[in-house]
């Protein structure tokens, strides 16, 4: 099962599996001379960290990480990036694989568990093995890493909507986001959120949801044409987390639906010598690469597939079956997704900051004189 690696200059590479001793990360091309605390890359996991509220899975996972190289310590505690590899391990201390054993004969509709096996001919059914959203914690502490390399870039991750409840947008609130169990920036939406998920969890169900995040002081230039685009590679990256089925860049498929006068960005002279852009429908990104607005993204995923309602499958052996799925499970995988996307994008843009450093240089001096 290879291709546990993405990013080019900033690359990151996980390992381990849900029910193993440990999972971890290998980040090789970190920059050297950055600085960072261990509790910052703690506090990114915490916030990923199962367990924490009745609407994610109760699995008590502590998400300590130990850094095991790369780095040099000052007394204060500050670490300092080498440029070696990173490497970092995170323990599972809350296995239970017994929960598993229904699993391991019959597959969950709608998991990785058919296509792993007909692909590999054997998968570690417990906990669901490399195709646990457990992976996503490696990303999280490779995310508040990559966020070092963009010091001037702030990334918010944000629940627009759940199930059939969206927000309204005129209640943004981002100090809001913090503050409810679900990362959403409506206080309103959140409390019916509450209620609405509360029941679709007694019923044994899931749903699902959509996340947007919003990348602030990217500057212009990350990306390349052709086949390094910006929103490529971050559309790339974020339909590699567990569960998502779709993603959008700015005004994404709405775009379909307005003229070419409504989907322009119109530009005007800033005072500052910059161009302002009238609006963003571009999502930050023209023709692959990044235009000083904020980078946004939009995406969605499914409704969790570990539920206790009975469905009909098959074993691994052919025959028809039923299956009840217990365990531990997020009865909507969307909330924990919301820092693993502002991880993954911290990542692509720390990789494609590294790149334009690297290909570009200094900016040219714009505008250019006549
Ligand atoms: C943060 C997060 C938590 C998840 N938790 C669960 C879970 O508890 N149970 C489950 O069946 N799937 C969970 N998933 C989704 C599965 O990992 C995913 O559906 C599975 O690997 C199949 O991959 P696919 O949905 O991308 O096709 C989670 C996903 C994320 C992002």
């Amino acid at each position: 099962m290879s291709f546990n690696s993405f990013g080019h200059l900033f690359r990151v590479t996980t390992f381990g599996e849900s029910h193993g001793p440990a999972i971890g990360g290998v980040i090789d091309g970190c920059p050297p001379g950055l600085r960072f605390r261990l509790d910052e890359v703690q506090a990114a996991l915490d916030r990923r960290r199962p367990g924490q509220s009745r609407f994610t899975t109760q699995r008590r996972e502590p998400d300590e990480v130990r850094i095991l190289s790369g780095t040099l310590a000052e007394e204060d505690g500050t670490l300092i990036s080498t440029g070696t590899p990173i490497a970092f391990l995170i323990e599972n201390v809350d296995q239970r694989s017994k929960d598993y054993s229904a699993i391991s004969e019959s597959y969950r509709p709608g998991h990785a568990d058919y296509a792993y096996d007909v692909k590999y001919g054997l998968r570690d059914h417990r906990g669901g093995g490399r195709s646990s959203a457990r992976e996503t914690a490696v990303r999280v502490a490779a995310g508040a890493i990559a966020a070092k390399v963009l010091p001037d870039v702030t990334i918010t991750g944000a629940l627009v909507q759940m199930g059939e409840i969206g927000i309204d947008r005129a209640n943004w609130d981002s100090a809001e986001i913090g503050r409810n169990p679900f990362f959403c920036p409506d206080a309103q939406a959140a409390a019916r959120m509450a209620d609405y998920l509360d029941g679709i969890r007694k019923s044994g169900s899931s749903v699902g949801a959509v996340i947007e995040v919003v990348a602030e002081g990217v500057p212009p230039g990350l990306g390349a044409p052709l086949y390094g685009k910006l929103d490529a590679d971050l559309a790339a990256a974020l339909m590699s987390i567990n569960a998502v089925k779709g993603v959008e860049i700015g005004e994404g498929f709405a775009s379909a639906t307005l003229t070419g006068e409504d989907n322009a960005d119109e530009m005007r002279m800033g005072n500052d010598g910059r161009p302002v852009f009238l609006a963003n429908h571009a999502g930050g990104v023209l023709g692959g690469i990044s235009t000083g607005q904020p980078v946004v993204v939009r995406f969605a995923v499914k409704p969790t597939s570990s539920i206790l309602t009975p469905r009909r499958t098959v074993t691994r052996h052919g025959e028809d079956a039923e299956i009840v799925t217990k365990g531990r499970h997020d009865p909507c995988v969307g909330i924990r997704a919301v820092p693993v996307g502002e991880a993954m994008v911290a990542c692509v843009l720390a990789d494609h900051f590294l790149r334009q450093r690297g290909q570009v240089g200094t900016p040219p001096a714009w505008p250019f004189p006549r």
